[in-house]
């Protein structure tokens, strides 16, 4: 086990911020971090996955984890499904790509979601209709004070829009190690009924769609809207969509009947913080080398050169127009540290 004094996390976040680690390592196997855990105090560790829900906003004075436990493995399949156990480390979208490779069904929606396998249940990663939590069977995660090996199933996860019980109760305490998946093998169940995937399938003249269809469908829908982090740093959607009770909603429907919304029950009603965001004036806006994508506004870029403390400026500028046009607040998505 390597440790490493004074590392740059520049390549290890995909905002791409030029932060600094007191120190870092790279575990690999389930035995090293026990052997960590052992060494060091939970407070003394930050645990790092795949570095695309991150805001670095200054330098870590902690020894960095970054979780690099590999291993795609079958456990047990019938006619009609498969269950599958992937190491926390494992990169999401090659896992996607693995599933598609072999016609597994389940997960093509979630194609192209920067981040690592392991880190997808704490947010309960989700896009065109399909979240992490509709193929869940369970994951296994260590505890990080009693080293204790815990199974967690779908129901102990406490799943919500990116939400789980490791973002709230748990928060800090587990770190995961794999997560199981439960596939199909036949009759898929695809969902393509959000718009923008029916589109592009319509304009291919595809009309019975494959795994592979729909998978490349939202590589090009997500192509074209989301900026690809190798080229420009960004962490996904920095807000999350804010959900309005039914008087706020109403109130708010009354200001404004043309913004978009999604009723999710007699009494939520999510509203797109990208709408209220354009709507704001900040689409396409660049203040230094921090900036709103050009074209999807619930995206927040670094141009090159941004500190965390300046995406993070913006965000703030970004929370209180949206306040004081609209009275609603939006919460980051990202974890800004
Ligand atoms: N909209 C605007 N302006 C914008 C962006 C969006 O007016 O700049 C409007 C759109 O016209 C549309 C509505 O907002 O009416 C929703 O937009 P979209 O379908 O692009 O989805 P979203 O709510 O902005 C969510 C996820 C994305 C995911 C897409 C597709 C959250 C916080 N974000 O975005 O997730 O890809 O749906 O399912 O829920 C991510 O988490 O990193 C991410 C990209």
């Amino acid at each position: 086990m390597l440790i490493e004094k004074n590392k740059s996390l520049r390549d290890y976040n995909t905002f791409g911020i030029n932060a600094m680690a007191r120190a870092f390592v790279s575990i690999k196997s389930t035995e090293e971090l026990n052997a960590l855990l052992k060494s060091y105090r939970p407070s003394d560790l930050f645990i790092l996955g795949g570095g695309s829900n991150i805001l670095l906003t200054s330098s870590l004075d902690k020894l960095v984890v970054h979780i690099n436990l590999k291993g795609i493995s079958l456990i047990s399949e019938t006619d009609e499904t498969v269950e599958v156990e992937v190491q926390a480390g494992e990169n999401w979208h090659e896992f996607v790509m693995f599933c598609v490779d072999n016609d597994y069904g389940g997960v093509e929606n979630l194609s192209l979601i920067p981040g690592n396998t392991g880190t997808a249940p704490i947010q309960n990663i989700g896009a065109y209709g399909v979240e992490l939590k509709d193929v869940f069977i369970s994951c296994k995660a260590v505890h990080m004070k009693s080293r204790e090996m815990k199974e967690f199933t779908g129901e102990d996860c406490e799943f919500g829009y990116r939400d789980s019980v490791f973002k709230k109760s748990l928060k800090g305490q587990y770190i995961i190690t794999s997560v199981r998946f439960r596939l199909t093998k036949k009759n898929h169940i695809l969902h393509t009924s959000y718009g923008a995937i029916s589109d592009v399938l319509s304009e291919r003249n595809i009309e019975s769609p494959t795994i592979r269809d729909v998978s490349d469908a939202v590589i090009d829908i997500r192509r074209s809207k989301l900026p690809d982090p190798d080229e420009l740093g960004n962490s996904g959607s920095f807000f999350k969509n804010p959900v309005l009770g039914a008087d706020e909603f109403k109130t708010f429907h009354e200001r404004f009947p043309e913004s978009p919304f999604y009723e999710l029950s007699s009494t939520a009603f999510k509203v797109p913080a990208g709408w209220l965001i354009e709507q704001a004036g900040f689409k396409g806006k660049r203040f230094g080398d921090a900036g709103i994508h050009e074209k999807q506004a619930l995206v927040l870029v670094n141009f090159g050169g941004a500190s965390g403390k300046d995406i993070l400026d913006v965000a703030r500028r970004i929370q209180k127009r949206v306040k004081v046009l609209f009275d609603i607040d939006i919460e980051p998505e990202v974890n800004v540290i």
